[in-house]
């Protein structure tokens, strides 16, 4: 039995530990914000925090979030309104919108470890995520935004 916490609800799961925890949340707490796009760790869709790090949900075993925090989109604020969702309005980031949820996962968990970061830090955190329709510049803005309370 593997217990964890889901977006601050305790869970438990009896099953194959070696599943990927984003099985768990899109196919059995229907979470589907969380994406699945390459199943390799190479595109970012998927990314949840796991004790508060960006991790990619695709090539997480499920066992290796035993008595973590997991945290997915839907968990990020009640309202949607973290400072990242603000921006990413105000900016109308999305175009298909498919890697959003991956890409803001990912920036929310820069803004935590670094609040203020720079154009380089942006870049170093986010150059994993891929967005096939190119939304790239607007995601900077909407993190420069968010860092700077805009
Ligand atoms: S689906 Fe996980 S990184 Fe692409
Ligand atoms: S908005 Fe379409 S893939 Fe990023």
């Amino acid at each position: 039995m593997i217990k964890l916490s889901i977006n601050g609800q305790e869970k438990q799961f009896d099953g194959d530990g070696e599943m990927p925890l984003l099985w768990y949340l899109r196919d059995q707490l229907g979470l589907t914000g969380t994406k699945f796009g390459c199943g390799i760790a190479a595109c970012g869709a998927c990314t949840v925090h796991l004790d508060g790090e960006a991790v990619r949900s695709c090539q997480t075993p499920i066992s290796a979030a035993e008595g973590s925090a997991v945290t997915t989109i839907e968990g990020l604020d009640p309202e949607g309104n973290h400072p990242l969702q603000k921006a990413w309005r105000a900016n109308n980031v999305p175009q298909c919108g498919y890697c959003q949820a991956g890409q803001i996962m990912q920036a929310a968990a820069l803004l935590k470890q670094t609040p203020n970061p720079s154009d380089e830090d942006i870049d170093s955190a986010m150059w994993g995520n891929i967005c096939r329709c190119g939304t790239y510049v607007r995601i900077r803005a909407a993190i420069r935004d968010a860092a700077n309370g805009v």
